[in-house]
């Protein structure tokens, strides 16, 4: 994807791929890849939507001179978000067009200052406005905390275009196919909710704001910065978005457990045996040890069942359930049904912060919380397929 895509008459995907970042904000992995989805629309007046990664300019730029040549200028640089995955070139496109107005909010003019010390060539726009490009306007949507402060949307209103910056986009490089009917939605689909439950779902009710703010807007494309592009179904994408943010959830079961030397998993198994017989069909199995917390944060994100079980480590549930559960609280995620085991160890604790965190959270808590002394007995794995069983009873329709 090293040529710009045409989207409408005067509007061009200019972004790039991003197969080389590991880690996504030093916290996320990216196995797959991400794109990094700039836009160009060319009018009397040439917009440039958001930048890209700092170490992807010449790319971006390759790409806006293959459509305008090298004497034409960039006359606006729309900002959406300022996070630096996409402002991180702002600075080399402000020196390359010297003429450019930045456009952006109050809260973007302000971080714009503090990431790259430019002021100068500023246009602040509020919630409303429109930019005149000739033939086609831009309005501005301020979408704020959708997941930074300065978040705002773009509408493109002849062409029914919205430039959504992060919202409804996802993880994933770009693997030729740009348009949501080029590619398999299903891959991305996943990817997405990751995305959506590492990054935004913290500000889920902030989304839901956002939904009520654009209900009079008639949506035919969504361009985010990150992903396909939705031209087809984009009401695919913004019902998983209305959804997520509501915290609605599938039928199905996350059972994450913490074992050392096998006591806790045998119980996890046991567990697992209940919720089948129960009628359950979907479960997440995760060794909190092996598996990422970003994969357990979204299939926690997916299903109404959660059940953590974990041994005692020094007072405590070992430190990788600690590190889930803690981010669960973090992201503030909501209306779930929590299943409690674990093993007491020398000490005990585990159980007592899990029933802590039970509190916290308001989750639906599942009798029986199940402890073992040390190994599991045979009353003890029963009572772990009754928890399974009784979880199953909860959350299956029809169970
Ligand atoms: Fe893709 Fe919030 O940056």
């Amino acid at each position: 994807m090293n040529k710009p895509i045409q989207i409408t008459d005067i509007t061009y995907w200019v972004g790039v791929n991003d197969r080389e970042t590991d880690i996504f904000e030093a916290l996320w992995p990216i196995p797959k890849g991400v794109s990094y989805n700039a836009y160009l629309m060319i009018d009397e007046k040439v917009a440039l939507i958001d930048t890209v990664k700092n170490s992807y300019v010449t790319h971006l730029l390759d790409k806006i001179q293959s459509l305008i040549g090298t004497e034409k200028q960039v006359d606006y640089l729309i900002i959406n978000h300022m996070e630096p995955d996409h402002s991180g070139a702002i600075d080399i496109i402000a020196q390359m067009y010297p003429d450019i107005t930045i456009v952006g909010n109050s809260k973007t003019i302000e971080y714009l200052e503090g990431y790259y010390g430019i002021n100068q060539n500023v246009m602040v726009i509020n919630d409303g406005d429109v930019l005149d490009l000739g033939e086609h306007q831009l309005s501005f949507h301020l979408t704020p905390m959708v997941h930074w402060p300065e978040t705002m949307m773009s509408y493109d209103i002849q062409d029914k275009l919205l430039f959504t910056g992060d919202a409804f986009g996802g993880f994933g490089a770009l693997s030729g196919g740009l348009f949501d009917d080029e590619v398999n939605v299903e891959y991305y689909e996943d990817e997405t909710l990751r995305y959506y439950s590492n990054i935004v779902g913290k500000f889920s009710p902030m989304v839901q704001k956002a939904f009520t703010k654009l209900k009079g807007l008639d949506i035919k494309i969504i361009a985010s910065t990150h992903g396909p592009v939705w031209r087809t179904n984009p009401g695919l994408i913004i019902d998983h978005y209305d959804r997520w943010s509501r915290y609605e959830a599938e039928d199905g079961v996350v059972l994450a457990y913490a074992s050392m030397y096998g006591n806790t998993k045998k119980m996890a198994e046991a567990v697992s045996r209940g919720l089948v017989v129960g009628g359950v069909k979907e479960i997440r199995m995760h060794d909190v040890s092996r598996t990422h917390v970003s994969y357990m944060l979204k299939d926690c994100w997916r299903y109404k069942g959660i059940i953590l079980g974990s041994v005692t480590y020094d007072v405590n549930p070992l430190i990788t359930m600690k590190h889930l559960t803690d981010l669960l609280e973090a992201k503030q995620l909501k209306n779930r049904t929590l299943g409690i085991f674990g093993s007491y160890g020398w000490s005990g604790g585990a159980e007592k912060y899990l029933r802590g965190f039970a509190e916290r959270t308001k989750w639906d808590l599942v009798e029986p919380v199940v402890e073992a002394e040390r190994r599991p007995s045979k009353d003890i794995l029963d009572q772990c397929r009754q928890l399974g069983k009784n979880m199953a009873a909860r959350i299956v329709k029809d169970a």
